[in-house]
């Protein structure tokens, strides 16, 4: 098969989204809304999936934590306390002559990502020349062009950090000037001066008659438990440490929307709060790290897609932060953030609310107000990795098996098969009778109505089957089921794997526990914890 760029393989994932039904465009018939997406009749199954994995893997794994659902709008001083309202902006610039708006932060990150590319190239390029005598630590170490690079590289981005942290605006904009950045589109440096801009959606509460109140649409959900701590602690009895998780809705007016749902204007997070005693949050962010890593990594999209990033520039609320990156075809990105909010939102909450809000520990006997470990992540990114690592377009060889010394070149036939978590996907089986007739379909619908009080499985009976087949590749099935003549007589089906291609007949009384076992998020469940569980209930 002709290789192609990360770009076009992009390119694909996003139009196969749309046309499966996954993604699709929100309001397309009017031409769309600028980073707006809807879920579609097998994106929502496979968003449900992964907001299911997610929520059971906090509050059932952990007796300490619980859930709630708080409103979208909120009281307008939650944003004035949390911050938002003074500190949630952009930096922005624009190009004069494209007249296209950047976030200049990310330019400046791009340039830096440069960088690390040029040097892997370096890289890349000597451990060809020198096969397997190759030292890369000594080769970076000596070699005159990395070393230079990464000077410039270790340079930039101090330079950066410290005018993120400074907030120095003037600063980043003659970066962008020294680094010889250009506009993508105009292929110019024309650039504006950097100017802030508020990410939060506001809209009007009650009659303008009345004096309208100015509400925000939240831009995070944590706001929704910091304001219900103490709902949630006194009615639930919780003792520190513990936790809230929450899934929901948040919205920020995203300058720069690209990447598809990426970056959205609308999107969902799942996000925890776990309260701890003042100074051991940086024991629990440690813990919380290595926990939301493992569950990344039991869905076994590869341990090598997921790095931590720590923060150069904190947010105003924390004393550490990192994000858990996952490479996607357009680099490594955030997917999900973790960080030690310290007590910032309780005791701002408490100071413009004019109540107290404390916790009595009965252990130390006296009250503080706890610190905070967060764990965000949005769940549409997380969808967009999923996908990301599930895409493939596999050769097959002429038997129409997996091509797998790539000896068909191009006479074999391609495939789009989407290697979805079994535990995520959309559909787990779809049952199809070989022919329409012969009582086949009657037999392959009884064992459909069986297996559809435990799993969401799919009947199809138009086409070949060899169609059949492809069409539950390319949304991810795991199981194809095809009830054939020989069924009624011997009690048996053929299951056909979708990563493997390969069928075996098994009994029809097997195929519940064949679906459970691939499919049940409990088996995640115990690889994540292992022996950890222990220390989060410490
Ligand atoms: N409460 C902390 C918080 O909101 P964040 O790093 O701004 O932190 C957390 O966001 C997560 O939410 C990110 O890691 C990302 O997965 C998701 N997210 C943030 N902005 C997003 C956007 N515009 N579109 C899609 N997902 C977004």
């Amino acid at each position: 098969m002709a290789q192609q760029t990360q770009e076009e393989t992009f390119k694909k994932i996003v139009a196969h989204c749309k046309e499966y039904g996954f993604v699709f465009p929100s309001s397309e018939i009017y031409d769309g809304l600028g980073a707006v997406y809807d879920y579609g009749q097998n994106g929502v199954e496979l968003k449900n999936n992964i907001k299911r994995y997610w929520w059971d893997s906090m509050t059932l794994l952990h007796e300490n934590i619980v859930g709630i659902d708080a409103a979208i709008f909120m009281h307008p001083t939650t944003w004035k306390a949390s911050g938002h309202v003074d500190a949630f902006n952009d930096p922005l610039i624009d190009n004069r002559d494209s007249k296209k708006r950047y976030r200049a932060d990310v330019l400046i990150e791009d340039q830096i990502a440069k960088y690390d590319e040029k040097i892997e190239k370096e890289i890349a390029k000597a451990r060809k020349r020198f096969g397997d005598s190759f030292d890369e630590e000594m080769f970076v170490e000596t070699n005159e062009r990395v070393k230079e690079l990464k000077n410039k590289r270790e340079a930039l981005h101090a330079r950066f950090a410290k005018a993120m942290n400074d907030n120095n605006l003037d600063e980043l904009k003659q970066i962008i000037l020294d680094e010889e950045i250009v506009c993508p589109i105009s292929g110019t440096r024309n650039w504006t001066d950097v100017r802030q801009f508020n990410l939060m959606f506001s809209t009007e509460m009650g009659s303008t008659a009345d004096g309208a109140m100015k509400i925000y649409l939240r831009p995070e959900t944590a706001q929704g438990i910091f304001v219900n701590f103490l709902n949630v602690q006194k009615t639930g009895r919780m003792k520190i440490p513990f936790g809230i998780a929450q899934i929901g809705k948040a919205f920020r007016n995203e300058i720069v929307a690209r990447q598809f749902i990426f970056r959205m204007r609308e999107f969902e997070q799942m996000e925890m709060q776990f309260f701890v005693r003042p100074g051991e949050e940086l024991k629990w962010f440690e813990h919380w790290k290595q926990f939301r890593l493992k569950w990344h990594k039991a869905l076994g999209l590869g341990d090598e897609k997921y790095r931590f990033h720590d923060h150069d520039k904190l947010a105003h609320y924390a004393n550490a932060a990192t994000d858990i990156e996952f490479l996607m075809p357009f680099g490594f990105k955030e997917v999900e953030g973790i960080h030690s909010r310290t007590n910032f939102d309780l005791s701002s909450h408490a100071k413009y609310s004019g109540k107290k809000i404390e916790y009595f520990d009965p252990e130390l006997n006296q009250s503080y107000t706890p610190f905070v470990i967060e764990t965000s992540i949005g769940v549409d990114r997380m969808f967009l990795s999923v996908m990301c690592s599930a895409y493939e377009e596999q050769a097959l060889a002429p038997n129409g098996q997996i091509d797998k010394e790539g000896s068909a070149g191009n006479a074999g036939d391609t495939r789009v098969v989407l290697h979805l978590p079994p535990v995520l996907a959309p559909v787990k089986a779809c049952i199809m009778p070989l022919v329409k007739k012969d009582g086949l379909p009657e037999k392959a619908r009884e064992i459909m109505n069986e297996l559809k009080f435990d799993f969401k499985v799919a009947y199809d009976e138009k086409d070949s089957i060899g169609k059949r087949y492809r069409r539950q590749d390319a949304v991810g099935t795991p199981f194809c089921i095809t009830v054939d003549h020989d069924t009624e007589k011997d009690g048996c089906v053929t299951v056909r794997y979708r990563d493997t291609m390969l069928q075996d007949r098994v009994r029809i009384e097997e195929l519940h526990e064949i679906i459970r076992k691939a499919t049940d998020p409990k088996e995640l469940y115990r690889k994540i914890v292992g022996d950890s569980l222990e220390d989060s209930e410490e």
